[in-house]
């Protein structure tokens, strides 16, 4: 089959380099693509959220499945053309996609359905805000509605910073949530409208400094799985979460297709759903995308059809994600500094290097064009092997303008070594 992979980050590489190895791949076409996706796909700079251009070029070049990485296209409709120009799509309606892209949409479905979530209150004007706040206790939760890339959240330890927030973010949507206290891991599930099978589970890091402090980013690291999500808690969050999701979905006739990211709090009543995204979660995609065996491209293509498929093989190996970001991320990155010694790094330390946020020069040289610029990933028969070849691979890596974090994983290492 002929793939067109929409995206142009290191989750969009992870996922072409694994779609490369599918026995049933046929042409894998990138739009726009990056330097790393180019070393598996051919690359073809379009815009990924102009419906028209994708489904224009996924007709001239005979694609038989469209996999949307980012949510920016799904918000834009982009998998709603492809499906009404009947080439299936691994990927949410824009109106499904309305689980990622408004808070509000989400806590009210959790609602009806009974999904266990923080408590909440939505408001549309700043002096509602103001006035629900005393329904919560301390610390409160204020998220600005609408896709805000994870900057939209505050967590208020003191009224004051609460309402500071609230008259920062200023007239229009907001939710109000309970605080909840607990341990964050994400689950990945696969849905194909009406069925949900769960791929795997990880946890990230995102706030930029080492022992999670600092501004928040999109991801400095992630691993999979994250066994803190055991075997009953996952059960649980797939009964209680993602089962009665697709069902409301399915039933309000806006069936969600594609991979559903649960992020949860495990708090001591059990999980309970923080957000959901409708897309892989970047880095955590990097780190899943070494334990998948088998044929990926045709899994994501019977889920993308709703035909039969099986449970995804995942290796039982852990795996690391670790990323390399340029100065001054998460604020405005440092941008056209050399990279040097991947295929080294590679080839030496047995690690997977996907380019985030790379650019190629004119003379070839390759430079740095993002925030997030490398994610180094290893697999390994534990999590600190897999922490010590994704340093390795790391260290091994010449970009003087980069950063990284040193303690990837440090929870579940801790609990590893405590054990
Ligand atoms: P969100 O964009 O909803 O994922 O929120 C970003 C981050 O804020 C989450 O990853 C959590 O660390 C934190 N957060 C969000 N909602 C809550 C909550 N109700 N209780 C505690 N922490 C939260
Ligand atoms: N790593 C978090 C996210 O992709 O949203």
């Amino acid at each position: 089959m002929n793939i067109l992979l929409l995206g142009s980050g290191g989750r969009e590489d992870a996922l072409a380099w694994r779609l490369r190895q599918s026995p049933s791949c046929g042409d894998l076409i990138a739009a726009p693509g990056n330097p790393g996706i180019e070393r598996w796909a051919d690359c073809v700079p379009i815009d990924p959220c102009d419906p028209h251009k994708v489904v224009a070029l996924a007709k001239e070049r005979r694609i038989d499945l469209v996999v949307v990485g980012p949510e920016a296209p799904l918000v834009a409709g982009v998998a709603d053309a492809c499906r009404e120009a009947g080439i299936a799509v691994f990927g949410p309606s824009a109106a499904a996609a309305q689980l990622e892209g408004s808070k509000g949409f989400t806590k009210d479905l959790c609602a009806r359905a009974g999904i266990p979530t923080a408590a909440y209150v939505r408001t549309e004007r700043m002096d509602e805000a103001l006035a629900a706040l005393h329904k919560f206790g301390l610390p409160v939760v204020i998220k600005a509605d609408g896709l805000a890339a994870g900057k939209g959240v505050t967590v208020a330890m003191s009224r004051d910073e609460a309402e500071a927030a609230i008259r920062a973010a200023g007239d229009g949507p907001m939710v109000i949530e309970e605080y909840l206290e607990g341990e964050e891991a994400s689950l990945f599930a696969l849905v194909d409208g009406t069925r949900a099978v769960p791929l795997a589970s990880a946890q990230d890091h995102k706030r930029v400094g080492e022992g999670d402090t600092g501004p928040n980013t999109g991801g400095m690291g992630a691993y999979s799985p994250a066994p803190v999500l055991s075997p009953e808690l996952e059960g649980r969050a797939m009964r209680e979460i993602i089962e009665p999701t697709v069902r409301e979905m399915a039933a309000a006739g806006t069936p969600f297709n594609g991979v559903l990211y649960a992020g949860l709090m495990l708090t001591p009543e059990g999980p309970k759903l923080i957000e959901y995204n409708v897309r892989f979660g970047d880095p955590e995609c990097e780190a899943i995308m070494l334990r998948i065996e088998g044929d990926f491209a045709e899994l994501l293509q019977a889920v993308a059809r709703g035909d039969t498929f099986q449970a995804p093989k995942l290796s039982a190996q852990a795996t690391m994600t670790v990323i390399v970001a340029a100065e001054g991320y998460p604020g405005t990155p440092r941008r056209g500094g050399a990279i040097d010694g991947i295929e080294a790094a590679e080839r030496e330390h047995g690690v997977t290097v996907f380019h985030a946020g790379t650019a190629r020069h004119s003379s070839g040289a390759l430079l740095a064009g993002g925030g997030r610029v490398l994610a180094v990933t290893a697999i390994a028969d534990t999590l600190a092997n897999a922490r010590a070849r994704a340093y390795r691979g790391v260290d091994a890596i010449d970009f003087a303008d980069g950063f990284h974090r040193r303690d990837i994983g440090w929870r579940e290492l801790e609990r590893n070594d405590a054990a």
